[in-house]
C-alpha cells in the first residue's frame, strides 16, 4: 500500500518547476493526479506521460469558473478531491513601493492571494464531500520578513498565512487540514528566468554560498516535505507553518576562517 493510494490531489502551477515534482512524486505514491495550469502544451504532455491516473485541467487560479471546472474534473475522473495544493505563483518585476504600477500590485495579488483564496474555496466542499483531507498553501521566506524591491509578492505571501490560519479554524471540523510551506531560494524558472517585466533573474544576484546548507533547494526538497504534510503521518498538523530554506532565514553563517 502506497502513501496516496485511492487519494486524488490536485496541484496548481502543475506544469511548473515545482509543481511538477510534487505531481510526479504524488503519482508515484500512488495517488490520481489533477495538473492544474495554464501551459496546456507541458500540462497535456505531463499528463500523456503520467497516464490513466492523470489529467490536465486548464486552471488560471485567478478565474473562479475555470476553479469549478478543475474540481469537477477531479471528482468526475476519479471520485473525489483529497488533496489541494496552492502552488501557482508569479514574481513582481523588482522595483521600490513608489516605482511599482497598481496594475502590478494587483496582477501578484490576484494570483499569489486571490487564487489561492479561489482554491479553497472552491476545493472545500469537494473535500467536505470526500470525508476530510488536506490543502496545502506554498507561502516563501519572503513572506516570514521584508524584501526591498518585492512588496506584491512579499505582500501576498504574508496574506496567505492569515488565510492558511483562518482556513485551518472554519474547516478544521471537518477533518480538513491547512498549512503553509515557505521555500527559501529553490532552482526553477522562478528564479533562472526574468519575472514578466524584469530585465534580470533572482539567480543572477543571488549566491547561497553564505547559508548554513549553501546551496539552492531543489524541487524535491519541497516535494518531500509536502508528501509529508498531506500525508496521515500529519493527521495532527493544521494551521502550521514550515520553513524549508537551508537556513536562509538563520542569516549567514559563521565562516571556519573567522571563527
Ligand atoms: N523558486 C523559488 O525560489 C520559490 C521560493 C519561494 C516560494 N516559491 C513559490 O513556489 C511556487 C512554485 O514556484 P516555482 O518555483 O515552481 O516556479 P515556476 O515559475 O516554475 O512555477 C510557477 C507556476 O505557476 C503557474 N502560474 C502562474 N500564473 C498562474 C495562474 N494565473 N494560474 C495558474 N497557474 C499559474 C506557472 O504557469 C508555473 O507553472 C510559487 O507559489 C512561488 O511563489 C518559489
Amino acid at each position: 500500500m502506497r502513501r496516496f493510494d485511492d487519494q486524488t490531489v490536485l496541484v496548481t502551477g502543475g506544469t511548473g518547476g515545482q509543481g511538477s515534482s510534487h505531481v510526479r512524486a504524488f503519482h508515484a505514491e500512488g495517488a490520481n493526479v489533477v495538473i492544474g495550469g495554464i501551459d496546456e502544451e507541458r500540462g497535456a504532455a505531463l499528463a500523456d506521460e503520467l497516464g490513466t491516473r492523470a489529467r490536465f485541467a486548464r486552471l488560471d487560479v485567478t478565474d473562479e469558473s475555470s476553479w469549478s471546472a478543475a474540481v469537477l474534473t477531479a471528482e468526475s475522473a476519479f471520485g473525489a478531491l483529497n488533496v489541494l495544493v496552492n502552488n501557482a505563483g508569479v514574481q513582481n518585476p523588482p522595483a521600490t513601493i513608489e516605482n511599482t504600477e497598481r496594475a502590478t500590485w494587483s496582477r501578484i495579488l490576484d494570483v499569489n492571494l486571490t487564487g489561492t483564496f479561489l482554491g479553497i474555496k472552491a476545493a472545500a466542499p469537494a473535500l467536505r464531500r470526500a470525508a476530510g483531507g488536506a490543502i496545502v498553501n506554498i507561502a516563501s521566506t519572503m513572506g516570514l520578513g521584508g524584501t526591498a524591491h518585492y512588496a506584491p509578492y512579499v505582500a501576498g505571501k504574508w496574506a496567505v498565512r492569515g488565510l492558511t490560519r483562518t482556513a485551518a479554524l472554519e474547516l478544521g471540523r471537518d477533518r480538513i487540514r491547512v498549512n503553509t510551506i515557505h521555500p527559501g531560494v529553490i532552482s526553477t524558472s522562478f528564479i533562472h528566468e526574468p519575472a514578466a517585466g524584469a530585465t534580470a533573474a533572482i539567480a543572477d544576484f543571488y549566491s547561497p554560498e553564505p547559508f548554513a546548507i549553501p546551496r539552492l533547494g531543489e524541487p524535491a526538497d519541497v516535494t518531500r516535505l509536502l508528501l509529508f504534510l498531506t500525508s496521515s503521518d500529519a493527521a495532527f498538523i493544521t494551521g502550521s507553518e514550515y520553513v524549508i530554506d537551508g537556513g536562509l532565514l538563520l542569516g549567514p553563517a559563521l565562516q571556519a576562517e573567522s571563527a
